[in-house]
């Protein structure tokens, strides 16, 4: 703990509570935690969940790599230390959505075990769904969206999750979604069944 926090006093117990949100959305709150690699998909996903929970009366947030390292995060390269802090201060921040009451998706590589660890450490087990955007590299590659891998092979840009950075692919997702055998739509259907019984008030 830094030296400064004996002079912080922190209110936590005088505003109002996640249940309270909660129950002004007529929602349960959670974190969909998206991990693969960079062009698996994950971001497309959530972006197609974050319509269908809309659509079923939903409040949700998506946070995504590239825009919040553009923001918060944007002090932060690629470096193992820098991935593990970017990860910290996202689960910080989700945990500040999950006190509102607010579904996040969250879609960052977080390529290791102990960076996911963090992260569920943080937001806490019973608030965190894993998802695995289980993409095989090769696919990943070919599509190559944003035009980074081939960068990476020319090695224009270094630390390349699955090129010459490590990913771990996830041993105990709560789900795994393979995006090389389903459309998204079939991705999202499978996610909405696991998460639906989770956010619903009954
Ligand atoms: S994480 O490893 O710290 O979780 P994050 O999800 O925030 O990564 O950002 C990944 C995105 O940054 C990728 O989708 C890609 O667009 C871009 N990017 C740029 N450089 C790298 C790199 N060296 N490794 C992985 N992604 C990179």
């Amino acid at each position: 703990m830094q030296e400064n926090q004996n002079n912080i006093h922190p209110v936590f117990n005088r505003i109002l509570q996640r249940k309270d949100k909660e129950s002004l959305l007529q929602q349960k709150s959670i974190v969909i935690w998206f991990t693969g690699l960079s062009g698996s998909g994950k971001t497309t996903i959530a972006i197609a969940l974050e319509q269908a929970l809309n659509e079923k009366g939903f409040l949700t947030q998506i946070l995504d790599g590239d825009n919040v390292r553009t923001g918060i995060n944007n002090n932060l390269g690629f470096s193992e230390e820098d991935r593990i802090e970017n990860i910290r201060r996202i689960s910080e921040v989700s945990k500040l959505f999950l006190n509102c009451g607010i579904i996040t998706l969250n879609c960052f590589v977080s390529p290791t075990v102990a960076i996911r660890e963090q992260a569920k450490k943080i937001i806490g087990a019973e608030n965190f769904v894993e998802v695995f955007v289980n993409t095989p590299i090769e696919i990943c590659e070919q599509r190559d969206v944003k035009g980074l891998y081939k960068k990476a092979r020319a090695g224009e840009i270094k630390n390349f999750t699955g090129i010459d950075a490590p990913f771990e692919a996830p041993t105990n997702p709560a789900i795994n979604v393979k995006t090389a055998h389903q459309s998204v739509e079939e991705s999202v259907n499978v996610i909405l069944k696991t998460i639906l019984p989770l956010i619903t008030i009954k």
